[in-house]
């Protein structure tokens, strides 16, 4: 027989998120709060794409249609229900019957880690392969390890089992190495150990954490690397967590678009959202908040104060600046929008200047509609542009005018 290599090994994911979350205090299922304008699920799904994941059994029961639905149809996500929340072993079960028979490996997560990077799941990977373990789990050290499983070692250092924060012993509670649930199984193991968990602990719930015991009681090799960064272990279980994790991905974004060369003049009063893009040498100022899916180019100027809001596309060279507001629309290179403006579902040409306070009226009370600047045009102050609008190139609109289709029509010229 062809003995198969860990390359060729398949892996699938499991990720729990059927918890309730009563420490939220909320009617959100828990994995749809959002961090830096995501909910916290999809960073794991995309951590395990980035992996070389090729499928994901997610674990939902409170509020799954709603995840279900914010996810829509991704081909490589496997809904999986788990009727009644009796803990994290019962929750890997209700995969098995889409799991039995799978010869791989099986990453198993919570879907209430947001912060978890791909680099640590190559890690355990690696480690997985290397050391040919039935179960490898990546481990943290904290300085406040309150919460968490404990990692449990012998006088030799190697791993004895996780023992739950409830459960702990006096000594126990001491221990800073913690579980933040990054665990690789070779799935057909991870199976039978889940048969044999009891609900033997102060929570009355089949704890996951209990494999690892089980396993090594088989005379299996188990390993536990500390390859987890302290703050990438956070499990977000209250809304003060979700703050935290969302300082935390700021700054990560931050740091990435300051790396591809954006400047960002004060970091802590910034607020950028994960899926916003922004060109090289664009500068952003002071109390700048991006939300959706932005996209702003090369050298443009953005804020101080300035809102960007979902679908907003600033090409390069645009101004956009003190108490902007943008969304939906897209600024051709060199506009410039300097100060008190709201430009909503909008398609602005190059090099328009749009003047102090004047303002797209999108909305008529019933429905949006959009307006269209030419190249070149003149827009003076305090304009109030009531869409649907089209002003050919080279428009010129006085200061304090009110534009409409109608009022352009009867003049019978662009502006
Ligand atoms: C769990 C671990 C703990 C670890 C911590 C890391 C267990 C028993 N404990 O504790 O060792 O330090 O995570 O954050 O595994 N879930 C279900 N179905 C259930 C129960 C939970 O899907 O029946 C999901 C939750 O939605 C959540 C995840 O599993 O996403 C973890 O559950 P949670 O209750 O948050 O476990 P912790 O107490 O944080
Ligand atoms: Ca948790």
């Amino acid at each position: 027989m062809k003995k198969k290599t860990s390359e060729m090994t398949e892996r699938v994911a499991i990720i729990l998120a059927a918890g309730v979350s009563s420490r939220m205090n909320t009617r959100l299922p828990k994995v749809l709060h959002e961090v830096c304008g995501r909910p916290m699920l999809a960073y794991v799904l995309d951590a395990c794409r980035r992996a070389g994941v090729a499928k994901m059994y997610v674990v939902v029961g409170y509020g799954a249609e709603q995840v279900r639905q914010r996810f829509g149809d991704a081909g490589d996500i496997v809904w999986v229900q788990q009727q009644e929340q009796k803990g994290t072993a019962h929750a890997v079960l209700c995969c098995k019957e889409y799991l039995k028979d799978f010869d791989g490996e099986t990453l198993v997560l919570c879907g209430d880690g947001p912060l978890i990077r791909v680099e640590t799941l190559e890690t355990l990977i690696e480690k997985h392969r290397a050391g040919r373990s039935a179960v490898t789990l990546a481990t943290a050290v904290l300085d406040d390890p309150c919460g968490y499983g404990r990692i449990s070692r012998d006088v030799y250092g190697n791993i004895q089992g996780i023992v739950e924060d409830g459960d702990c012993t006096a000594e126990q509670r001491a221990i800073k190495e913690v579980n933040p649930s990054y665990y690789l199984f070779n799935n057909g193991i991870l199976f039978e150990a889940l048969d044999n968990i009891r609900p033997d602990n102060v929570k009355k719930e089949y704890y996951l954490t209990d494999a690892l015991s089980l396993i090594l009681a088989t005379g299996r090799k188990v390993v536990a690397v500390t390859a987890v960064r302290p703050e990438e272990a956070m499990g977000v279980n209250s809304r003060e967590q979700l703050s935290v994790a969302s300082k935390i991905m700021q700054r990560r974004i931050q740091q990435e678009l300051m790396d591809h060369g954006v400047t960002i003049v004060d970091p802590d009063n910034t607020w950028i959202d994960a899926r916003a893009q922004i060109g090289q040498d664009t500068v952003i100022e002071p109390f700048t908040y991006i939300h959706g899916v932005v996209k702003i180019g090369q050298s443009c100027r953005v804020g101080p104060f300035a809102y960007l809001r979902d679908g907003t596309v600033l090409k390069d060279d645009v101004v956009l600046g003190v108490f902007a507001e943008v969304k939906n629309s897209t600024l051709a290179d060199g506009v410039r929008v300097r100060h008190h403006s709201y430009i909503g579902d909008a398609a602005v040409g190059e090099n328009v200047n749009i003047g102090a306070g004047s303002i797209t009226a999108n909305f008529d009370g019933e429905k949006v509609s959009r307006t269209n600047i030419g190249d070149d045009s003149y827009i003076g102050s305090g304009a109030i542009l009531i869409a649907p609008l089209d002003l050919k190139d080279g428009s010129h609109v006085s200061a304090g005018s009110v534009v409409s289709q109608e009022s352009i029509d009867e003049l019978g010229q662009g502006g």
